[in-house]
């Protein structure tokens, strides 16, 4: 779709590159093409790790971050910034990408209308002059030119937010504005002890592994979370010396050694689509993370399709809660690990 609208902006609206300088991408995910744009010049900056591991298993230089402000002759000459659909988020992007290229150089905004690119264009109008936009593949892409210091505001979307409870989030980061409902039904619905080696999956800014670690028998717990930013938070929330934090794809991380307890409230979305396979993959993935006897506490929006999922990889299989729209779940005894067990102890004899 990206590159659908890139070539069309190039051949109908006059969108020509500079020359020279790196292209500063923020944020594609990995099914966008960007072959229409010159390999060696390409920078990708994005925080979300299958992202990230994605694009450098291509052979192109990732970031997580932006390279500093524009300074030197070295800034990149173009940013082109793939809209997320929060907003704040792509406020920000769009601040950094003009503070990252050099003065004069070009910054392109790209969006699906599911988005929100009509209403960024908009937003956009009031501060700069725009060219374009083309509009394409259910998106328009337009841009402008660079000019230093234009997006102050924008750019102080970086303060991470502090909430009522203390807690520090970021803009776009999953629940920014407040504990989710569901994970507040989880961390109520959590035993008073847990198993010594736990881990949070999708652990984002940390409300629940907070919720863990209030709770005895604990020894580790270890952070998993792809969204960099989510992490980061997650860092300052919880200062307790047990929190191991990983950025990584919880899909297949691999702890240092198996574990007692899973908690997570799976994602559902993949990029910018609903994807319940992604819960799927959590689960697979916890079930072949924890010990024999192991056990995963999970939240899900009740219409999500996991029993069969769990069912097949887990000898117990318990409903603990029905509130509203979500449904918590304690699963123990992963069939996996009780394969491999089975199998090391006919090997021993
Ligand atoms: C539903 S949110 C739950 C966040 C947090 N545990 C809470 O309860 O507030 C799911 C989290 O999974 C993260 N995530 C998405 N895909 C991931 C992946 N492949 N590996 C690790 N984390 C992922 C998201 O960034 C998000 O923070």
């Amino acid at each position: 779709m990206r590159a659908t609208r890139f070539a069309f902006a190039m051949e109908t609206a006059g969108l020509a590159l500079p020359e020279l300088g790196d292209i500063a991408v923020f944020a594609p995910t990995m099914g966008d093409d960007l072959s229409a744009m010159p390999a060696a010049r390409l920078l990708v900056i994005t925080g979300f790790k299958p992202d990230y591991d994605a694009f450098a298993v291509q052979g192109l230089r990732v970031a997580i971050t932006a390279p500093e402000p524009a300074a030197t002759q070295a800034a990149p000459s173009t940013a082109l910034v793939c809209l997320p659909r929060a907003r704040d988020r792509a406020r920000l992007m769009i601040a950094q990408a003009n503070a990252t290229v050099a003065p004069g150089g070009m910054v392109l905004v790209d969006g699906q209308k599911t988005d929100g690119v009509d209403g960024m264009l908009r937003d956009l109008r009031g501060r700069v002059t725009l060219d374009g936009p083309v509009s394409k593949a259910h998106g328009k892409l337009a841009w402008f030119m660079a000019q230093p210091g234009l997006f102050q505001d924008w750019a102080a979307l970086a303060t991470p937010r502090v909430l009522a409870d203390g807690f520090r989030t970021a803009p776009g980061v999953f629940s920014a504005d407040g504990p989710d409902p569901g994970s507040v039904a989880l961390a109520a619905a959590l035993p008073a002890k847990l198993g010594g080696r736990v881990a949070d999956l999708g652990a984002g800014w940390g409300f629940l592994s907070a919720a863990i670690l209030a709770r005895e028998g604990v020894r580790s717990l270890h952070l998993v979370e792809a969204d960099h930013a989510a992490l980061t938070a997650a860092q300052e929330n919880i200062t307790d010396p047990r929190a191991v934090f990983h950025w990584a794809d919880a899909t297949r991380f691999v702890p240092p050694q198996k574990l007692d307890t899973i908690v997570m409230n799976p994602p559902f979305h993949t990029g910018r689509g609903a994807d319940p396979e992604l819960g799927v993959a959590f689960i697979r993935a916890a079930a072949g993370m924890l010990t024999p006897g192991g056990v995963l506490w999970m939240v899900a929006n009740r219409h999500l399709p996991y029993e069969r999922a769990l069912v097949g990889l887990f000898q117990e299989v318990s409903d603990q809660a029905m509130g509203g729209a979500y449904k918590i779940t304690r699963a123990a005894r992963p069939i996996v690990a009780a394969k491999t067990t089975a199998a090391k102890t006919r090997a021993r004899r």
